[in-house]
């Protein structure tokens, strides 16, 4: 017998309302995002990362004085505990990155002191701890695998630079500063993603923020979401040649294999963030003597779009973005970590300040009414 169920099943809750945000909105229908009301595509280029970052969490854009003061919180937080730098020591050096910093944000919620601690005031601090550390997190993970020093933040400079700084161990130039800005400011939030809501619902229970963060860097590194930019660099590692791309995507897709970088839950078009990391792609690979993975990519793209009918999303041209800037690939998924976490903080509070335990239901679809069998009596 089967009982009989009246509830909609959404597959993968599309269209499932799980909260209200004023933190960004998705526009699928216009392949449009906005930041706290702000088009990205007004803001793409002409806002850094830490000015993006303040507008998230704060809900406008700072002045000077709001910027400065925000950077010297963040950098004033780079500097790990010396607990977490003998933890990172002892990992092997082909830990997956993603895996190390998913477990040593769990690791920063003993450490932190204030950790247990769930009032407004030690979550607003905390949000700015985590997202400073997760920062040095990635650059020192780095850092101690290839068996180098870790270096300091440098208290002038803002997020991306010391980002850079910290991780190839060498000043950013402008350009590099101005393209690692404008990837860090497009990945900051984008409304009720997987890991965003995978964070609110960690949130809804009260758990504390690093609780939240990892189960939220848990949900971000499936390659079906932040994972995806490692397995773009790996398609173009795989073609080599501009020359070999046709060959490439048609096998792909006679094998109706999922091309990595490509589709959208929600844009209906292009992903509004693809376009800004498809110049900045263009310019960088050009500059680092790379051009072969624009152009590979750019070829990619005109091949998915006519015969699929898809377009790039914001994983595609950051992955060429992020090889250019020297990062090695298994690093970009913790790069577009190093972003969202603001995000992720702001939904998280959004969640405590007007909390109701998320708990969404099933369909059942299994039997009902069963007659029990003792076990001796089983066949
Ligand atoms: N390559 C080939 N076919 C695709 C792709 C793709 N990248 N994406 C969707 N499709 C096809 C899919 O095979 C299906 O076809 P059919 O109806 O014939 O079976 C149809 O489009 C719908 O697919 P879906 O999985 O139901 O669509 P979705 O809206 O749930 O998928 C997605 C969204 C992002 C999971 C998917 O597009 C995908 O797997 N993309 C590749 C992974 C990727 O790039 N992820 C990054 C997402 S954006 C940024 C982020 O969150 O990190």
């Amino acid at each position: 017998m089967a009982i009989k169920e009246t509830k909609e099943f959404s597959r993968g809750m599309r269209d499932v309302v799980a909260a209200e945000t004023t933190i960004s909105f998705v526009d699928g229908e216009n392949n449009k995002l906005y930041y706290q009301g702000y088009d990205v595509d007004d803001l793409a280029g002409r806002v850094c990362h830490d000015e993006t970052v303040y507008l998230i969490w704060n809900g406008d854009l700072p002045n000077l004085k709001q910027l400065r003061g925000q950077q010297r919180e963040l950098v004033g937080e780079m500097r790990l505990p010396d607990g977490i730098i003998r933890l990172l020591r002892d990992i092997p050096s082909h830990a997956h990155p993603m895996v190390v910093l998913r477990s040593l944000v769990s690791a920063m919620g003993m450490v932190d002191p204030e950790a247990e601690d769930n009032s407004l005031e030690a979550n607003l601090r905390k949000r700015v701890r985590v997202t400073a550390w997760i920062s040095t997190l990635i650059a020192a993970y780095y850092r101690v695998s290839q068996g180098l020093d870790l270096l300091e933040p440098d208290p002038e400079q803002c997020l991306s630079y010391n980002f850079l700084y910290m991780f190839r161990g060498r000043e950013p130039d402008p350009e590099e500063q101005k393209a690692m800005d404008l990837l860090l400011m497009l990945h900051t939030d984008h409304g009720m993603n997987a890991s965003t809501f995978a964070a609110r619902v960690t949130a809804s229970t009260l758990a504390d923020i690093y609780s939240a963060t990892a189960s939220a860097l848990a949900t971000l590194k499936g390659p079906l979401h932040g994972g995806a930019n490692q397995h773009v660099m790996e398609m173009l590692e795989d073609i080599e040649h501009p020359e070999r791309v046709d060959e490439f995507i048609d096998t792909l897709l006679d094998q109706k294999k999922r091309i990595m970088g490509f589709g959208h839950a929600v844009y209906k078009g292009e992903d509004p963030r693809a376009k800004h990391l498809r110049t900045a792609s263009e310019a960088l690979c050009s500059r680092a003597d790379q051009a072969r993975f624009y152009e590979m990519s750019h070829r990619i793209e005109t091949l998915v779009r006519e015969k699929k009918g898809i377009f790039p999303n914001v994983d595609f041209y950051s992955a060429s973005v992020q090889h250019a800037l020297g990062i090695p690939k298994e690093f970009f998924t913790t790069v577009f970590a190093a972003s969202r976490v603001a995000g992720w903080t702001a939904h998280v509070i959004e969640q405590y300040a007007d909390n109701r335990l998320i708990r969404p239901t099933s369909k059942y679809m299994g039997l009902y009414g069963r007659k029990f069998v003792p076990l001796e009596e089983r066949p």
